[in-house]
């Protein structure tokens, strides 16, 4: 539903249409590197959700192994080589001033050293440890979609100070982060038989 909602305003983003909400403002960011960076974006984000979403399902993943593998290399590929660099590139010039610019860069890094480390455990047979990073991953690209959900609950209610967007920007990915921490503690792997 959130994604529907996200992919509806695309339309307006190719030629930019800088009265659309996004882009009120931002005709004199809207320069080379930021363009290449906001269509980057605009792929990799709904793409490495939508792979995020069929990678961590365990059904899919023990019917379908290969292809599990062949879309987790190219869900890595994505978030780090587009998704990453592109959410870097905007966070500096991010509303919310300096504390949400933090707060996306930050999501970013951590979004990237996830998916790095789920990699390297997966090369390495670490079939729990990549799980874990994955999970953690998936967690981190949900937070676009809490970010929307909740602007857009304010939005509806009228109460949309200033300083809500910054406090987004922080915990639609440092509170579900934690959770999830508590969550897989909560939940210790199950042995597996060595082999
Ligand atoms: C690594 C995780 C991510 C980071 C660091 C990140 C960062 C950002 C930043 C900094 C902006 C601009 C915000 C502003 O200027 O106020 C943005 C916009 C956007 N992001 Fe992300 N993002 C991430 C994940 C995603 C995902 C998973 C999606 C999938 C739907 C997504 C879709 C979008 C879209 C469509 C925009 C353009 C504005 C809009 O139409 O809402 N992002 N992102």
């Amino acid at each position: 539903m959130v994604l529907v909602g996200i992919l509806r305003n695309y339309p307006r983003y190719l030629p930019p249409d800088f009265t659309a909400d996004f882009l009120v403002g931002r005709r004199g960011s809207f320069d080379g590197a930021y363009a290449w960076a906001f269509y980057a974006h605009l792929i990799s984000g709904p793409l490495a959700l939508l792979l995020g979403l069929l990678l961590i399902d365990s059904d899919f993943r023990r019917r379908f192994a290969l292809w599990h593998r062949a879309l987790g290399r190219v869900q890595g590929a994505n978030v780090l080589l587009l998704l990453v660099p592109s959410g870097l590139w905007m966070a500096g010039y991010a509303d919310g001033g300096i504390v949400a610019r933090l707060g996306f860069a930050l999501l970013a890094v951590a979004t990237g050293l996830c998916v790095a480390c789920g990699w390297r455990a997966a090369v390495a047979r670490q079939i729990d440890n990549h799980r874990r990073w994955m999970q953690r991953c998936f967690v981190l690209l949900c937070s676009a979609v809490f970010l929307r959900l909740i602007s857009a609950v304010a939005t509806l209610t009228g109460a949309s100070p200033d300083w809500l967007y910054p406090l987004l920007a922080w915990t639609t990915w440092v509170v579900p982060l934690l959770v999830n921490e508590v969550v897989m503690a909560a939940r210790p792997d199950r042995p597996r038989p060595s082999s």
